[in-house]
C-alpha cells in the first residue's frame, strides 16, 4: 500500500485515484496521524499530498523527518514537496508570490523523474512559497520561472518531490512522473487490478458472512448492483436482493434489475411492486422538499417489511438473516474520516432508519474503491454496460423532476421524453461527456403551440445536461446544435402532451442540478 498524507488539499483523493490507475494500491491517511503509526502501517511509499498553508505558518501540518529517515520511499507534491525540503536541510523561500494555472517547466537534468521526458512541458502549479535550494543529497531536476528547484530526487535515499501537481491531467505528463517514481524510484510493482479485486473481496466476503445470510437494497443505480454482485460471487443464494419498485424510475431501468441484473448474477431478487403506494403518498403534493421526505418515508416502510419477510422466511428454515449489503464506496469512507478499519460510515439514505430490532452487521466491499473502479469491478462481473456506466440519478427518481404534482400521467410522459433524450445522446456518443442530463417536465406551466393545423395548449419540458467532476460544481455541457434539433422535433413529434422543448443554460452555482 502506497499511504498518501493528507496536508488538507482537495487533491489527495485524486492522487491515490492516479496511484491506484499505475496498479498500485494506495490509500489516504491524515497529516495528523502521527509518523509512527503511519510507518506501523508498512506503507510500501509515502507520497505527501499539496495543501492549503506555507510551510512557514504558524498553524502549518508539519513533516516528520522520521518519515524520511525510516528508508521507506517518498515524494513530496507541492506543499509535500517543501514541507520535505524544509525537514531535510533545504531552503523554502517566503517569496509569496503566487504561481498559478497552467507553467511552463524546463527539465535541467533527466534522470528518474523525467526519464525521457520532453525538456519543456506544462506542469499545474499552484503555490505562493518556493523551493530556492535542495537539501544535501538531492538533484535538482527542473526549474520554472516561480519555483528555482521545481523538482528534486535522491534516488540512493528514494525520495524526490516536486512543486507541480502531477495528478491534474493539465499537468501534461504528470501520470509518467507519477509512475516513475513509483516504479524507477520506489521500486514498486503493479498488482493492481480490478481481477484481483475480486478475487480478495469474494474472499474476504465469505471469511466474514460465513454459511449465514445476508440482504441487500437494490437501488438501480451501479453502486449497489455491484456491491450485491459482488457479494452474490461469494456467498450464492444466500444472498437476498430487495428491489422497491416505485414507479418513479425511468424507462427500461426496472426492467434492468428484474431482468438483465438477475440473468447476469443470478441473484435471489425480490420486486416489491410499491407503485400505488408512492404515488397515493404523493398525491397534491408539489413542495419538493415535501417530496422528498415523503419518498424517503415510503421507501423505508417498504423496504422495512420486505427485509421483515426476508428475516421471517429464514427464521422458517432455522437460519438467520445477519448481514446488510452497502454500496459504501472510499470517498464517503474518507470523508467521514475513517481512512481505514472500523470508522464510522455516514449511513446510506436509503437504508437510513430501520428500526432498531432489525439489526444487521454491514457489509460494504465496495469501502476501499474509487467510483471508476467499482465501474470496472462491475465489468469484470459481467455486468451489462448501460448498468455499469449508469449517469448518477437522484433516489426519488422522476418524483423530484416533475416541477408540480406527481401524477400517474406526467410520469409517463416525462418517461417517454427522457427515453427520447438518452437514445439521442448515447447515439451521438455522448454518454461520457455528459455528466447526466436531468429532463425535467414543467407540469404546472402551459404553452401555446401549434401542430398541423391546430392550436395547441402543451408542456414545456427542460433539457439540463452538465458537465461536472463531482456534481459540487458544474457547467451546462455545449451539445451540438444537430443533436438538440433531433431532440426537439422528436419529442414534440412523439409525445402529444409537450410541445415545447428548452435548454437550460445555468451553471451551479447559481443553479443546482435538478430543478428541485
Ligand atoms: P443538485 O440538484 O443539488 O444535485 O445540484 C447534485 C447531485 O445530487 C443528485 N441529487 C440527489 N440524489 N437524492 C439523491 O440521491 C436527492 O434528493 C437528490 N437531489 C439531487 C443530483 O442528481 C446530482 O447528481
Amino acid at each position: 500500500t502506497v499511504l498518501v498524507v493528507d496536508f488538507g488539499a482537495q487533491y489527495a483523493q485524486l492522487i491515490a485515484r492516479r496511484i491506484r490507475e499505475a496498479g498500485v494500491y494506495s490509500e489516504i491517511v491524515s497529516s495528523e496521524v502521527p509518523a509512527e503509526e503511519i510507518l506501523a502501517r508498512k506503507p510500501a511509499a509515502i507520497v505527501l499530498s499539496g495543501g492549503p498553508s506555507s510551510v512557514y505558518a504558524p498553524e502549518a501540518p508539519t513533516v516528520d523527518p522520521m518519515l524520511f529517515e525510516s528508508g521507506v520511499p517518498a515524494f513530496g507534491i507541492c506543499y509535500g514537496f517543501q514541507a520535505m525540503a524544509a525537514s531535510l536541510g533545504g531552503t523554502v523561500a517566503r517569496t509569496g508570490d503566487r504561481e498559478y494555472g497552467g507553467t511552463p517547466l524546463t527539465v535541467t537534468t533527466r534522470a528518474r523523474l523525467f526519464g525521457d521526458l520532453p525538456l519543456e512541458q506544462n506542469v499545474w502549479m499552484s503555490h505562493g512559497d518556493a523551493v530556492s535550494a535542495a537539501p544535501p543529497g538531492f538533484t535538482v531536476t527542473a526549474t520554472s520561472t516561480g519555483a528555482p528547484v521545481a523538482a528534486f530526487e535522491d534516488v540512493d535515499r528514494r525520495l524526490a518531490g516536486v512543486q507541480f501537481h502531477p495528478e491534474v491531467r493539465h499537468t501534461a505528463h504528470g501520470q509518467t512522473v507519477l509512475e516513475h517514481f513509483l516504479f524507477e524510484i520506489a521500486g514498486l510493482e503493479a498488482t493492481w487490478t480490478m481481477a484481483n479485486v475480486v478475487e480478495e473481496q469474494v474472499e474476504q466476503i465469505r471469511a466474514q458472512v460465513g454459511d449465514r445470510r445476508a440482504l441487500c437494497a437494490l437501488s438501480g443505480g451501479v453502486d449497489s448492483a455491484v456491491a450485491a454482485a459482488l457479494v452474490q460471487r461469494a456467498i450464492g443464494d444466500r444472498l437476498t436482493c430487495v428491489y422497491v419498485d416505485h414507479g418513479l424510475m425511468r424507462e427500461g431501468e426496472t426492467e434492468q434489475i428484474e431482468r438483465d441484473f438477475v440473468a447476469v448474477t443470478g441473484a435471489d431478487l425480490r420486486v416489491v411492486d410499491a407503485r400505488e403506494q408512492f404515488l397515493s403518498a404523493l398525491a397534491g403534493v408539489s413542495d419538493p422538499e415535501e417530496k422528498r421526505k415523503i419518498i424517503g418515508r415510503e421507501f423505508i416502510r417498504v423496504f422495512e417489511q420486505a427485509a421483515l419477510d426476508v428475516v421471517s422466511d429464514a427464521k422458517s428454515h432455522g437460519e438467520t438473516v445477519d448481514f446488510l449489503v452497502q454500496g459504501t464506496l472510499y470517498p464517503d469512507v474518507v470523508e467521514s474520516g475513517g481512512g481505514s478499519g472500523t470508522a464510522n460510515i455516514k449511513s446510506h439514505h436509503n437504508v437510513g432508519g430501520l428500526p432498531e430490532d432489525l439489526t444487521f452487521t454491514l457489509v460494504e466491499p465496495l469501502r476501499t474503491l474509487f467510483k471508476d473502479e467499482v465501474r470496472q469491478v462491475g465489468l469484470q462481473l459481467g455486468l451489462p454496460e448501460t448498468l455499469v456506466w449508469r449517469q448518477p440519478f437522484p433516489g426519488p427518481g422522476l418524483g423530484i423532476r416533475i416541477v408540480g404534482e406527481v401524477t400517474q400521467e406526467r410520469l409517463d410522459v416525462l418517461r417517454k421524453a427522457d427515453a427520447i433524450v438518452r437514445a439521442e445522446l448515447s447515439a451521438a456518443g455522448l454518454d461520457r461527456e455528459i455528466w447526466q442530463c436531468p429532463v425535467v417536465l414543467l407540469a404546472d406551466v402551459r404553452s401555446v403551440g401549434v401542430q398541423g393545423d391546430g392550436r395547441t395548449y402543451g408542456h414545456p419540458i427542460v433539457l439540463r445536461p452538465v458537465s461536472s467532476e463531482d456534481a459540487m460544481t458544474a457547467d451546462w455541457t455545449r451539445l451540438p446544435y444537430d443533436v438538440l434539433a433531433r431532440i426537439s422535433t422528436r419529442i414534440t413529434n412523439e409525445v402529444e402532451e409537450v410541445n415545447r422543448v428548452t435548454l437550460d443554460v445555468t451553471s451551479k452555482p447559481p443553479g443546482t442540478i435538478e430543478w428541485e
